[in-house]
This record gives C-alpha cells, structure tokens and sequence, in this order.
C-alpha cells in the first residue's frame, strides 16, 4: 500500500468522533513580567473539522497555537486549564514525549516558509529527512514517500520540484513543500498560522482549497489562524475571535459572520468588507 493511502480516513461522523484537540479555559502567561497573556481560550477539534482564531496583530492567536504544539517562547507557561491531544493531556509532558508527537500527532505551518527551509539543500532531500527521522524508513524508501506527498500538495512536477532550491520556487510552491513535511508522518491536527498571509490573494485561496482537499480526504482536523475573516470564512466550521487575549465571540462560522454579537466583531467585519469593495472599485483617476 502507498504510504499516503495508508493514510487516508474516512472523515469520521463529527457528532460520535472523538477529540483530537481539546482546548480548555487555556490561559498563558509571560513568567518574565508576571502578566497573564491569553486569558482563556476553550475549543474542541474531531477529525475532518476546522477551527478558525481570527483576531488583530497581537491577540494571542500564535501563543494559543504555540502552546497545544509545545514550542511556547522561553518566559511562557501554561498557567490555567488544559490542553488534551488525542485525549492525552499534554501539559507538563517531558521534551523527548514532545517530539514523539510533534509531526506525528499535531503539526503546524506558519507566515514566511523559506525561512524554516535550507537554502543549500534541495528541498526534496530536507522533506525526505523530516520522513526518514519521523518514520524510521531508509533513504530510497524516503525519497518515493517524499515525491508521493509533492504530488499530494498539487505540485505540478515533483521530481523537479525535489531537487530544486528554495530560491527557485515561488512562495505559493514553498508553502506546498512546508505542508507536505508538516503532514509527512500523517499527523491528526494541522496548524495553519497565518500560512497565506504574505502570499498574493490567487496563491493564497489556492493554498486554502489544498488545506480543505487535504482535510477532506484524510479526516485531518485544522486549526486556521488569520488576522484575515475571510480566511477563516472559507475553511471554518468553527471560529473564536480574540481581541487582546480574550475571546470575544466563538461558534459556528456562518453565525458569527451573519449575526455578529460583539462590536468587534461587526469591525472586523466592516473593514473586511471595505477592503474587500477596495479591490473591486477602480480609482477615478483611473478612468
Ligand atoms: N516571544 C515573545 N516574547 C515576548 N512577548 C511575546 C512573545 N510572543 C508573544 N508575545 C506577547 O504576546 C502577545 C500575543 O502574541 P501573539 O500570540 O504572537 O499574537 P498574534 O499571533 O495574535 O499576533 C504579544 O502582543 C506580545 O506582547
Ligand atoms: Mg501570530
């Protein structure tokens, strides 16, 4: 069997699946200044869904997403509720158990990906590596899995693309090879903070419908973060808005974006739709 149908299952029926991220009352506090950051944020993520955390620079949205992947900064903790990852809680495990599941259990992409790639080295032999170390698979066997999920993240040539350099594909393709490492040893949560956001509007929708295929197909859950509400419009089941640490408004996607009950939320909205009529307009010097 080939390793990415090994990996394919059904989308599981949400009502009877069980979690596989649970977020709960999660605070999280900077230790160096004594100062409480994310002051309780509550989700629960089943197989094939998605939650969106929209919110303006500096809500909390990376912190939150830092702490249910083990990486917080240094001086940040964990200081309130609980964070359950396929129904094991995950605070105060060890470094070696945090990097048994990181890749395998819960993953994650972020803004700017030539900058978690090696500019001298390919970027087929760096995938190849994550997939050798995570799967415990000879080279060869990890060169083939390598070109297979290229050819997932809809690369058009991934026997070109594997020996290419960074500095030869655009942002939109090497956001492709990022997410082919992050689900390269099949894990069951994918993050997605601000994964589109420096990319061009085509390549980011385009990124957004590869994130749903791949959910689609895998029961993968997501997590999309966006200080854009239309990102998180076009993938959310879910979505929590975070104003400076809090959340603001949460529940489900259409809800929020038709009947916003927070005044932040109608602003967020508001200048989403001014920007979004700013595009289409023509300046009248233009005419
Ligand atoms: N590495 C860090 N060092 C110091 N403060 C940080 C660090 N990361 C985040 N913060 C603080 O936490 C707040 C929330 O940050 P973050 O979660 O990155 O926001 P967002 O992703 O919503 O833009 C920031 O305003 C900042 O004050
Ligand atoms: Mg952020």
């Amino acid at each position: 069997m080939s390793p990415l149908s090994e990996k394919l299952r059904t989308p599981a029926d949400s009502t009877l699946a069980q979690s596989v991220l649970s977020v709960r009352d999660v605070r999280i506090s900077d230790q160096a200044h004594g100062r409480e950051i994310v002051h309780g944020v509550s989700f629960d993520l089943t197989p094939g869904r998605t939650v969106g955390i929209v919110g303006e620079s500096g809500s909390g949205k990376t912190l939150t997403c830092r702490a249910a992947l083990g990486i917080l900064p240094a001086h940040f903790e964990v200081t309130g509720g609980a964070i359950e990852l396929d129904g094991r809680d995950i605070t105060g495990l060890s470094a070696a158990e945090w990097t048994g599941l990181r890749g395998s259990t819960i993953s994650a992409v972020f803004q700017d990906p030539a900058s978690y790639l090696n500019p001298s080295i390919r970027v087929g032999a760096q995938v190849a590596e994550v997939i050798r170390v995570k799967k415990k698979v000879g080279r060869r066997e990890a060169r083939g899995q390598t070109i297979e999920l290229l050819h997932a993240v809809h690369l058009r040539d991934p026997e070109l693309v594997y020996g290419q350099y960074t500095y030869e594909l655009s942002g939109g393709m090497l956001q492709r090879v990022l997410i082919a490492a992050a689900i390269a040893a099949g894990p069951r949560v994918l993050i997605a903070d601000e994964a589109t956001t420096a990319l061009d509007v085509t390549v980011q929708a385009e990124i957004l419908d590869l994130l749903a295929d791949l959910r689609d197909r895998t029961g993968l859950a997501l997590v999309v973060v966006s200080h854009d509400l239309a990102v998180v419009a076009q993938l959310c089941d879910e979505v929590l808005v975070l104003r400076q640490g809090e959340v603001v408004e949460q529940g489900p996607t259409h809800e929020v974006l038709h009947r916003p009950r927070h005044e932040y939320t109608r602003l967020l909205i508001a200048e989403h739709e001014q920007y979004g009529l700013d595009r289409f307009l023509t300046p009248e010097e233009d005419l």
